[in-house]
């Protein structure tokens, strides 16, 4: 079982469309009883809520869906549950740092990190940018990429 965590700073706008988004191309490729998806924030300000409704409009308009997501802080105990934990900006990065409790197998990269030649190396936050669909051209290019590295390392 491979399990994956996204992770932004809210945990309402990038990191539950990196979620749904992921989820549904496991779930398309058969592969959901190998692969565990999550979302968390660094930041607890919208605990238990829904994502944001920029992104929500986006996966509907996708039919990707996004039931059952509602934004959680990052724990300890994620560091020993997840093999990947996987940020939206370099500043997550910094945050996860700061908070790391063990220094085990677990890979802790940004997702743009898994395209070649990306746009930016950091995910835009819709939160303040309102840009939500180029945020979502960024999320889904990532969430390709990262999907096809999975299988390949884990030969799924
Ligand atoms: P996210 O966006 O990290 O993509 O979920 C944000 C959502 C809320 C806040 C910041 C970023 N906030 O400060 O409440």
């Amino acid at each position: 079982m491979i399990k994956v965590l996204f992770i932004c700073l809210g945990n309402i706008c990038r990191s539950p469309m990196a979620e749904a988004i992921f989820r549904d191309l496991v779930k398309k490729e058969g592969l959901s009883d190998e692969v565990i998806v999550d979302s968390a924030g660094i930041g607890d300000w919208h605990v238990g809520s829904a994502p944001h409704q920029g992104t929500r409009n986006l996966l509907d308009n996708l039919s990707i869906s996004y039931q059952g997501i509602s934004a959680r802080q990052v724990t300890d105990k994620d560091w020993e549950d997840f093999n990947y934990i996987i940020a939206m900006d370099e500043k997550n990065i910094n945050d996860l740092n700061a908070i790391r409790n063990q220094h085990g197998e677990v890979v802790v990269k940004r997702l743009m990190e898994f395209v070649a030649n990306p746009k930016e190396e950091n995910v835009p936050d819709p939160y303040f940018t309102n840009n939500f669909e180029y945020t979502y051209e960024l999320v889904s290019q990532g969430c390709k990429e990262l999907f096809k590295e999975i299988r390949a390392a884990h030969n799924l």
